[in-house]
């Protein structure tokens, strides 16, 4: 039942014309993930091999947050994995306000369905959206109340960085991996 609800929003995102980034995109990239799963990872939105594919995290940011899951255990079929928003913004620009809204109906429904126990934001756009007003150089690696009107009424949330900001910033990813490994 989940996935067929779950599928169904992937099939609205596939078409979605409610915002500027649909125009320049070659695919929609909805999430993926197990159904039943108690954890969901959200990001800023797709890059470029994000939107050649239409799945999320597939690029080096991907690898490390795969790589990361599996110093915990993880493998991401066994996690939920989606972003702000669902089209990439060109040349990887930050998501507009507009944007984030736009899609936000999207993000909401995928977590009420889900209805995960964790939700491990991933980037300060992912952070402000579940923990608004938070700064990440000050949470990251911290539990925090999500916001309910995201959709994920039973979720602790908890901030990390961007992967992609530990392949910018070197001296991230042993913070990343530290944040990773305290995941409650
Ligand atoms: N960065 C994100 O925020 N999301 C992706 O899916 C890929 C890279």
């Amino acid at each position: 039942e989940r996935k067929a609800a779950l599928d169904a929003i992937a099939r609205e995102v596939q078409a979605c014309r409610r915002c500027r980034l649909s125009e320049q995109r070659t695919q929609a990239v909805p999430g993926e993930g197990h159904p039943d799963t108690e954890v969901v990872f959200v990001g800023e939105g797709p890059g470029q091999n994000e939107d050649r594919l239409g799945r999320p995290f597939v690029g080096a940011a991907g690898s490390l947050l795969e790589g990361l899951l599996a110093m915990v255990g993880w493998r991401r079929d066994e996690v939920f994995i989606t972003n702000v928003v669902k089209c990439r913004p060109p040349g990887n620009r930050d998501p507009e306000p507009d944007e984030m809204a736009a899609c936000a109906p999207f993000l909401r429904r995928q977590m009420e369905i889900l209805d995960p126990a964790l939700v491990v934001t991933l980037g300060r756009f992912s952070l402000q959206t579940f923990m608004p007003g938070d700064t990440i150089s000050r949470v990251h690696g911290t539990t925090r109340p999500i916001d309910p009107a995201t959709g994920a009424r039973a979720a602790t949330g908890y901030a990390m960085y961007h992967p992609a900001a530990a392949l910018r910033q070197v001296s991230l990813r042993e913070t990343m991996e530290r944040d990773m490994a305290a995941i409650p």
